[in-house]
């Protein structure tokens, strides 16, 4: 059994490759073998084809592909550059091609890694590509700088969930890809934070660094904007709630 950790950020010693590594050590721990790779070690071109998406192996190295197949679940992480996974990232899913794709276990993990802003939406990328590939995605990682070192605490049991369910493959039944949609979609309904929005991401944040503030002078009254806007987002007020997370995330960052 191989779980397969893809680093997507240039930076082979960052955050990113500490959070694969994570999930990783969580799947050795089961009793999986474990390989990590780096994108940045791999040529990978933008998908620059005038043809269809078939011609995508040209611009990701055979040997990749062939990992990515070999592999009986996946890790993917990738740091966000402005509210969204890094364009090496993006490549890499655009010209992939997996043959043996369909149910195949995955986890996704995006860091955010300065603001915060775009904790979810980078996640979300990942997650677009997983549902359109049809594997069998676990819930999402989203992290920040707040959330860090939670995240590397939880990473394990992601790993370990991945080996469980490698080893009872499920594909999504169906003759064709076409076929399997309504699978699919029904599968992805239940997955979290893939309907999540940027006040969700400022209600989040701030959430983060109230749990991370204590004893902090701007903590009560950081609380206090942080309730505020989740009984405006309770209401169906999205523009009020938006504007009091922002305000509990400013008074706490740091
Ligand atoms: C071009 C660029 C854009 C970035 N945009 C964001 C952003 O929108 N939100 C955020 O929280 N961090 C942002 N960051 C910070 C990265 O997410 C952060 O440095 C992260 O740790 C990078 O992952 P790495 O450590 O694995 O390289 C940006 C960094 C770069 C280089």
């Amino acid at each position: 059994m191989l779980v397969l950790g893809i680093v997507g950020s240039p930076r082979k010693e960052g955050r990113t490759n500490a959070l694969v590594d994570a999930a990783l050590q969580g799947a050795a721990a089961r009793g999986a073998q474990v390989q990590r790779i780096h994108l940045i070690d791999y040529a990978i071109r933008p998908f620059a084809s005038q043809g269809g998406a078939a011609d995508g192996v040209r611009f990701v190295p055979a040997e990749l592909y062939d990992l990515c197949e070999q592999a009986d679940a996946l890790v993917l992480g990738a740091p966000v550059y402005f509210g969204d996974i890094n364009g090496l990232t993006k490549d890499f899913m655009d010209s992939v091609r997996i043959r043996n794709e369909n149910g195949k276990p995955a986890l996704g993990i995006a860091i955010a890694g300065g603001s915060g802003k775009g904790l979810f939406s980078g996640v979300q990328s990942i997650y677009h590509w997983f549902y359109h590939r049809q594997m069998r995605a676990i819930d999402p990682t989203p992290v920040t700088r707040f959330n860090m070192e939670a995240a590397l605490s939880a990473l394990p049991a992601g790993g370990a969930c991945l080996v469980e369910m490698a080893q009872a493959p499920q594909p999504f039944p169906g003759a064709g890809r076409e076929d399997r949609w309504a699978e699919v979609v029904a599968y992805y309904a239940t997955i979290p934070l893939l309907d999540k929005d940027p006040v969700d991401e400022f209600l989040a944040l701030a959430q983060q660094l109230v749990t991370i503030s204590k004893g902090k002078p701007a903590l009560a009254e950081a609380q206090a904007e942080l309730a505020r806007a989740l009984t405006l987002a309770e209401q169906g007020d999205r523009a009020g709630a938006g504007r009091h997370a922002v305000r509990a995330y400013e008074l706490l960052l740091i």
